[in-house]
């Protein structure tokens, strides 16, 4: 398995390298839930493919927390008293390769729960403990500037689905298949979206 550095990483070996990263790093990782992060990205994938939902929403939910392993600020812990800002890293990463649906997606699926929490207390009451923990590092439910700005979003549906799988894959019985189950899913969004910017090298 290649290990591109992030400079080098083009339409062909990114999949591969998002691979590594899931079997690397995604079976140390926990976030403070009863799941390991790889097993917690695949559950939201696999509960979006179960489901139906369009591929963008299997591929967003699969890559929504990969920001973990790319950030130079390190993984969430349950000690921390700062955010580390894993979503901004995550679609860093995957902005050249993926659509933009997908990348809010991403960059947004921590403002989705701040957002959920501030329309809806059920939603708050559903949050795992890991989840209450990190919500006030992020800030906070929004406030009403805040919430008037996010539903501007094109995306705010797909963003707010995606933000509903994330908090669903967190089960310590569900059994998924591995990420290269996905990965030529993963393959065909890249090479749709590279084809179409004349990315292709
Ligand atoms: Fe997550």
């Amino acid at each position: 398995m290649s290990h591109p550095e992030l400079t080098e990483l083009n339409p062909q070996n990114i999949v591969t390298f998002i691979g590594g990263i899931f079997e690397r790093c995604g079976s140390e990782e926990y976030l403070g839930e009863p799941v390991t992060m790889a097993e917690h990205m695949l559950q939201g994938a696999t509960l979006a493919e179960r489901k139906g939902m369009p591929d963008e929403i299997i591929v967003a939910a699969l890559l929504h927390d990969i920001g973990h392993f790319t950030s130079e600020l390190g993984t969430f812990s349950m000690a921390d008293t700062e955010d580390r800002h894993h979503e901004e890293a995550g679609a860093r990463l995957l902005q050249a390769f993926f659509p933009s649906v997908i990348t809010d997606c991403v960059r947004y699926h921590v403002a989705a729960k701040r957002y959920l929490c501030a329309i809806n207390t059920d939603y708050y009451d559903s949050l795992s403990t890991a989840s209450v923990h990190s919500l006030y590092l992020q800030g906070g439910p929004m406030g009403q500037e805040e919430i008037e700005e996010f539903e501007k979003n094109p995306n705010l549906k797909q963003i707010i689905q995606v933000r509903y799988l994330d908090d669903a894959g967190k089960s310590p019985a569900m059994k998924t298949a591995d990420f290269w189950h996905f990965a030529p899913l993963v393959q065909h969004i890249v090479d749709r979206h590279c084809e179409f910017r004349g990315h292709n090298t």
